[in-house]
C-alpha cells in the first residue's frame, strides 16, 4: 500500500512523502478500505503545521476520513461485508491507499452519493450534530453566533441550527458574506475587517446570545463570553487563532485570551462553556460517533442537510489542497481523489 508521510512540518510542498509499506491486517473488530477518496480538515493544516498537540510524532500518516471499499474485515465484524462502499472516520491514517480503522467508526453508503459528500458528512457534519444536538438544546427563536461559518463544520453547523429555527449570526472573511446569506444566516459579520462584538451588541443582541460556536479560540472566545445571556453557552471546539502566532509569545497570548472563568462566575450568570473533541469522542464513545454519522447520513438523504464541496484535488496535488484550506478561501469541504497507482 501508499501513503502520505508527514515528513517535516511547515511548508506543503516539502511536508508530505509518498511511501510505500506492508497491507495491514485488520484486527478482529476493524475494517481495511481500500481508499476512493479521503477529506481534508483544518487540524490537517495545524497538524502539518506541528500546532496539532495530538497529533502522532513524524514521519506519521494523518487525515481522519476516507470513502472506499471494503477490503478485509476482522473476525467479529458484523455491520458490513468485503465490496461494501463504506464512509469511514480514522484516527489519523487517512492520507492513504487503504485504511485500517473500527467497525463502529465505518458506515455503508450508497454508490451514487459523491465522495466529497459522503467525506463532508464524516467528520465536519458529524462533529456539527454532536455539538449542537448533543451538547446544546437549541429552540427556535434562539440566537446563535457560529464562527468561522462558511467552513466545512460552519457550513454543517448553519444548516442544523436553521433546522431546529434558530436566528443565526456567521463570522467569515469578506468573500464568504454572500455564501452566508445564501446558506440562511440572518447576520452575516466580515470579522476580519469588523468586530464581531461590536458589530452583536449594535444588532442588539449584547447580553442576549443563546449559543456560541467557536473554533477560532483566544480572545474571541473572551469576547464571546460577554455577549451570552442567562441560559446562554459557549461551546468551544478549535483553536485555528494558533495558526496566526508566529512565537511562543504570541501562542501564550492566545492561550491567555481565552480567559479563566470560575464556575462561580458561570453559575451567577447561568451560562456554560462546552469543550468538543471529536477524536477525543472517536476513542471513548464509539457508540456515539457511529450515532452522529449515521444520523447525518440518513438526514442528508431524506434532503435535510446539504453538504458543500468546495474543491477537489488529485492525490499529486495534496500540497496545494493544503495551500488551499490553508489560505482561508475555502468554503465547505476539500477533498482528494486517490488516483494513485
Ligand atoms: N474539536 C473537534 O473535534 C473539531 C472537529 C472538526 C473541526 N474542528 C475545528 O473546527 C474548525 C473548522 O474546521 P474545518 O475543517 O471545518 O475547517 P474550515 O472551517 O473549512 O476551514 C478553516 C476556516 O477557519 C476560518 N478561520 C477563522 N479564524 C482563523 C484563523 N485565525 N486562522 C485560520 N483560519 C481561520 C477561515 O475562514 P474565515 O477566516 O473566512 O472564517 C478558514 O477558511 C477548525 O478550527 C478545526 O480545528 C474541531
Amino acid at each position: 500500500m501508499k501513503a502520505f508521510y508527514l515528513v517535516k512540518n511547515g511548508d506543503a510542498h516539502s511536508a508530505f512523502e509518498l511511501r510505500d509499506h506492508n497491507l495491514p491486517d485488520p484486527a478482529e473488530n476493524e475494517v481495511l478500505l481500500k481508499t476512493e477518496s479521503f477529506g481534508l480538515n483544518y487540524a490537517d493544516v495545524m497538524a502539518r503545521l506541528g500546532l496539532y498537540r495530538e497529533c502522532p510524532p513524524i514521519p506519521t500518516v494523518i487525515g481522519y476520513e476516507a470513502v472506499g471499499r471494503v477490503e478485509k474485515i476482522g473476525s467479529c465484524v458484523k455491520n458490513v461485508k468485503v465490496g461494501d462502499r463504506v464512509l469511514a472516520f480514522t484516527r489519523f491514517g487517512g492520507y492513504a491507499s487503504h485504511v485500517l480503522t473500527p467497525e463502529l467508526a465505518v458506515i455503508p453508503i450508497d454508490d451514487n452519493i459523491p465522495s466529497g459528500i459522503a467525506l463532508a458528512l464524516a467528520v465536519q457534519y458529524s462533529t456539527a450534530w454532536y455539538a449542537l444536538e448533543e451538547c446544546m438544546n437549541l429552540h427556535a427563536g434562539d440566537k446563535v453566533l457560529i464562527h468561522a461559518a462558511a467552513g466545512g463544520v460552519g457550513t454543517a453547523l448553519i444548516q442544523l441550527a436553521r433546522r431546529r429555527g434558530c436566528v443565526i449570526a456567521g463570522t467569515a472573511g469578506s468573500q464568504k458574506l454572500e455564501y452566508l446569506r445564501h446558506q440562511g444566516v440572518h447576520f452575516p459579520i466580515d470579522y476580519r475587517n469588523k468586530d464581531f462584538e461590536k458589530e452583536l451588541i449594535k444588532e442588539g443582541w449584547g447580553g442576549k446570545l443563546d449559543a456560541i460556536f467557536d473554533p477560532v479560540g483566544g480572545i474571541s472566545v473572551r469576547k464571546g463570553m460577554n455577549l451570552l445571556g442567562g441560559g446562554g453557552k459557549m461551546l468551544v471546539f478549535g483553536g485555528s487563532s494558533m495558526s496566526d502566532a508566529g512565537n511562543i509569545v504570541q501562542k501564550l497570548k492566545v492561550a491567555a485570551g481565552f480567559g479563566i472563568w470560575s464556575p462561580i462566575v458561570l453559575m451567577k450568570r447561568s451560562i456554560s462553556i462546552i469543550g468538543v473533541n471529536m477524536l477525543c469522542i472517536a476513542e471513548n464513545k464509539r457508540e456515539l460517533l457511529h450515532h452522529c454519522m449515521s444520523t447525518v447520513m440518513d438526514l442528508y438523504k431524506k434532503g435535510e442537510l446539504e453538504p458543500v464541496v468546495g474543491k477537489e484535488y488529485p492525490a499529486k496535488e495534496l500540497a496545494e489542497a493544503h495551500d488551499f484550506l490553508g489560505s482561508r478561501q475555502s468554503i465547505g469541504k476539500v477533498i482528494v481523489h486517490w488516483d494513485l497507482t
